[in-house]
């Protein structure tokens, strides 16, 4: 799956890091000038935020598909799946060999295909010569497979996970959530994706053949070091903003190019970085039909010029193929987003330093192929919406303050970093519940929040625009911003702890996480 291409030209970035940030984050008074999307000169100073350029490939290749793992239905109904965790080699730069981490491969990992209802049982092998653990990040499951922090697999070990699907069509991941050590085993490779499918739901509405105008696209960027190696090591900016590469990676490579068939098309997008804001859109500025976003469906498509997603966040488009001519390349860009608060850092990036480029091309799409037989005629008007959680009034509700990222690294929730012996919240089973998530820094944080259902209320009093409706496990709280959401709370009592945390893996490993138990 992830043999490379002979090289066309020259090699991938030569990892240049052109921008450079301040040492340190200083409060600011005001709330004025927040907000992701803007782009700010060099040099300038500002408050965190992923920052440090992307550079553009010049070499192409061809696409991985993610494999799609449909599982083996056994006589009981139940469908099964393996995941072997293990190391492997990969050729970011051609003819350089890069050890990796990944799933059933070198790198990244299956695409497991699920459906909605079914008993499914996932059995994990870890061939690591370190502990892991493997989070179904989005899947409603119970607390003591969810595989968090307390789920660790010894190197060598099997784990099991058994539940019956409970989420509705959408597109989730997987991906280590060890203690600590989050971010550098993604980043070295861990991550898969899980797709839940539901047959009775809008049959035939969106595209549905994999890798043929179903695709999924995990966007990543890394750090190489001069030998080709992906730099995991921290630097004070990374503890402090969250790990940013230079190269953007599409499926673990860069240059993506994907023979593309002359249709609607859907891709799941989903921004697997570390730290990474990004914003996509389409070069040939047709718009992106929104018809998902982490939770599910919305209850319509949204045409959106661009989308940005922070880390964790998924969305599904849909993209008019089909009105292109034949041979004609549609690319899909891809700009890092400034989520400081102002005055930045050269967080929007001017993504390629000197050259000030200000974007990426993330994936060619090359029409080449003919319209499909089961290709879709159009795109649905209306789509059975994934159904959001309602808060009745007079809910409980809960506040949680987002703070930190100052001198000291430590970035905590309510003013406490996270320590897996210590329960923050304790809370009632199967209910719903209001949480009102205060961001007081001066950077995005993306919260995630495992185990229950959730679907935005308000932005700073504000209902949520229409692609934020539905079912939601990941959303941005920017700076000094309230976010509140409506949280049906874990189906079952269970003694074993839920994370809610930031999903910039450097903050969630710094301590911006915290623990629940459903009673
Ligand atoms: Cu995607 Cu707690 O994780
Ligand atoms: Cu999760
Ligand atoms: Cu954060």
């Amino acid at each position: 799956m992830y043999s490379r291409p002979k090289p066309r030209s020259m090699p991938i970035d030569q990892g240049r890091r052109l921008l450079l940030r301040g040492a340190a984050c200083v409060p600011l008074a005001t709330a004025a000038g927040c907000g992701g999307g803007s782009s700010f000169p060099m040099g300038s100073m500002g408050m965190g935020g992923p920052v440090g350029p992307i550079v553009s490939s010049v070499t192409e290749h061809s696409l991985p598909i993610l494999p799609l793992d449909t599982g083996v239905l056994d006589p009981s109904g139940t469908r099964q799946f393996a995941l072997r965790v293990q190391r492997g080699t990969t050729q970011f730069r051609d003819g350089v060999d890069t050890p990796t981490l990944g799933y059933n491969g070198a790198l990244l990992g299956p695409a497991l295909r699920l459906r909605a209802g079914e008993a499914t049982r996932i059995r994990v092998l870890n061939d690591l010569d370190e502990a892991t653990t493997v989070h179904w990040h989005g899947l409603v499951v119970p607390a003591d497979v969810d595989g968090g922090p307390h789920q660790p697999i010894a190197p060598g070990a099997s784990w099991e996970a058994r539940f019956t699907v409970a989420n509705p069509p959408s597109t989730c991941w997987f991906h280590p959530h060890g203690h600590g050590v989050t971010g550098r085993q993604v980043l070295s490779g861990l991550a898969g994706l899980v797709i839940v499918d539901d047959p009775t739901v809008d049959p035939g509405a969106l595209p549905r053949t994999w890798g043929v105008d179903d695709l999924a696209l995990v966007l990543q960027d890394k750090r190489f070091t001069p030998s080709g190696q992906i730099d995991t090591r921290l630097s004070a900016d990374d503890r402090l903003s969250g790990y940013s590469g230079e190269t953007l990676l599409v499926n673990g490579v860069t240059g993506a190019v994907w023979q593309a068939p002359r249709q609607w098309v859907r891709l799941r997008l989903l921004n697997g970085c570390n730290a990474r804001t990004l914003s996509v859109r389409l070069g040939n500025a047709a718009a992106l039909l929104q018809v998902a976003n982490e939770g599910g469906r919305l209850a319509q498509a949204v045409a959106r010029s661009s989308i940005a997603l922070a880390p964790g966040e998924r969305a599904e488009v849909l993209v008019d193929l089909g009105s292109v001519a034949s041979g004609a390349e549609v690319a899909l860009l891809a700009r890092s987003v400034d989520t400081g608060m102002g005055m930045g850092m050269g967080m929007g990036m001017g993504m390629g330093g000197a050259s000030g480029e200000s974007e990426v091309t993330a994936l060619k799409m090359r029409v080449s192929l003919p319209r499909q037989a089961d290709a879709i005629a159009a795109p649905p008007s209306a789509l059975i919406a994934a159904p959001a959680i309602v808060a009745a009034a007079g809910a409980t509700s809960r506040s949680f303050t987002l703070e930190g990222g100052m001198m000291g690294d430590l970035f905590t929730i309510n003013g406490r970093s996270f320590d897996i012996r210590r329960i923050d919240v304790t809370l009632p089973a199967h209910t719903v519940e209001v949480w009102r998530f205060f961001n007081a820094t001066m950077m995005a944080h993306p919260i995630h929040v495992h185990g229950v259902r959730m679907s935005l209320l308000t932005r700073d009093g504000a209902a949520p625009a229409l692609h934020e409706r539905g079912l939601r496990d990941t959303f941005v709280v920017e700076p000094m911003q309230t976010v509140a959401v409506a949280v049906q709370t874990p189906a079952q009592a269970s003694s074993t702890p839920l994370m809610f945390h930031c999903h910039i893996l450097e903050h969630e490993d710094a301590g911006m996480m915290g623990q629940f138990v459903a009673v």
